[in-house]
């Protein structure tokens, strides 16, 4: 099988003469810990995985901007200045072109949108990041595409500020109101580290995880259970926490911590009650994570990965028996520690084990999901990689 550059620049001599002016490429990522935390100014422990999208670009002649991805039949095409007609897309709504086009074009517009001199250019995409399974392959294309076109179109942003063009991509191009974990995973993933981010300040400091040494790994499963986070109970779990902030008489959850929680349980209804308690313990679980990995190492964080599932599970709600099912079948096997990474409502569990341990925990889970009657998750190792950069 061919690698997505080779797929990558293959598609784009199909789709033009013109030569390339080379590739870039930006990662999925897995989240360690901290999740529905960042669009409330929280605390997340993502880390970059190996699996890349790649963009190779070609310049053109006019003012006009192609895209194509192995995942379509067709390219999407558009004037340069079309782009500020199409965007933004009403919230809650569409996008006015194909959906996987939104993500690159809407970097391209966000890009304007700065105020960054635009010129004609086909960029061709090709991915080895599973789409819909939680490892934020939709940030992968923006960073993939962000980077490109900050060499080409000499925008000179840095890393941070091409995370936001990317999530300004996902929020108002593609109609999805997540937060920046993703695309600041992307830009800033390095290898063996972990991106403690503060989503306020989106101050960052990697953190070394140490897996290696300790003789771990990080175990993906991936349910297969397809999930989009422009719709329904992402948006609804966003609400519920702006709705708890607003009651609770601060700027974001970030402002509440775990000593608040009391008086919170008095002023809150249940349910809102418990999407904010979700965001509060996940937060002070960052923080005891990183202390953690600091202090003794990636052994000693299993049971804040195991307590962040039950929050997500039973609080936040957000979690499906797909999910559950991994992530008890992989403790039960001996996993250290395991949770459902990313958004929810499906996508993928990680778990943390030891290097010997991978094949009985691999069997566990794929047996529990066969007695469940789920469909067989795809399960596969990562370590922490880089994050975004050009390739050739
Ligand atoms: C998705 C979003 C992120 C974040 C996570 C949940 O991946 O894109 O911004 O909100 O869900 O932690």
């Amino acid at each position: 099988m061919s690698t997505a550059l080779e797929q990558a620049t293959r598609l784009l001599a199909e789709l033009t003469d013109a030569a390339a002016e080379g590739v870039w490429s930006a990662p999925g990522r897995v989240n360690l810990i901290g999740e529905h935390t960042d669009y409330n100014e929280g605390f997340v422990l993502p880390f970059a995985i190996p699996h890349r999208t790649v963009a190779a670009v070609a310049r053109r002649r006019d003012d006009r901007v192609r895209v194509a991805s192995t995942f379509a039949e067709e390219p999407v095409e558009v004037a340069l200045a079309e782009l500020d007609e199409l965007f933004p897309t009403a919230p809650g709504s569409a996008p006015r072109v194909a959906e996987w086009a939104a993500y690159p074009l809407g970097v391209a517009w966000a890009l304007r949108q700065a105020g960054i001199e635009s010129s004609g250019i086909d960029i061709a995409i090709a991915s080895d990041v599973p789409v819909g399974a939680g490892l934020s392959s939709s940030a992968a294309i923006e960073g993939a595409t962000a980077s490109a076109l900050n060499e080409l179109w000499g925008a000179g942003l840095d890393r941070t500020a091409l995370a936001r063009i990317g999530r300004r991509a996902e929020n108002e191009a593609v109609g999805a109101p997540t937060g920046i974990m993703d695309q600041m995973a992307a830009m800033l993933g390095e290898s063996d580290a972990a991106i403690f981010l503060d989503c306020r300040s989106l101050d960052a400091v990697t953190v070394p995880v140490g897996l290696a040494d300790a003789g771990l790994e990080i175990l993906v499963i991936d349910t297969r259970v397809s999930h989009a986070h422009s719709t329904g109970g992402f948006r609804e779990r966003r609400a519920s926490c702006e709705r708890g902030a607003a009651l609770l008489d601060v700027r974001s959850l970030r402002d509440v911590s775990t000593s608040d929680l009391a008086r919170a349980g008095r002023v809150l209804d249940d349910v809102t009650f418990r999407r904010v308690r979700h965001i509060v313990t996940e937060n002070q679980r960052v923080l005891d994570t990183v202390r953690t990995l600091r202090e003794h190492g990636p052994r000693a964080i299993g049971d804040l990965l195991i307590a962040s599932h039950a929050s997500m599970r039973d609080d936040f709600e957000i979690s499906v028996p797909e999910l559950d099912t991994a992530v008890e079948a992989a403790v039960e096997a001996g996993a250290i520690g395991a949770r459902m990474t990313g958004g929810g409502f499906g996508g993928a569990a990680i778990a943390l084990i030891e290097r010997d341990a991978e094949r009985a925990v691999t069997d566990a889970v794929r047996a529990a999901f066969a007695a469940s009657g789920f469909a067989e998750p795809t399960v596969f190792t990562v370590v922490p990689s880089a994050g975004a950069g050009r390739d050739t």
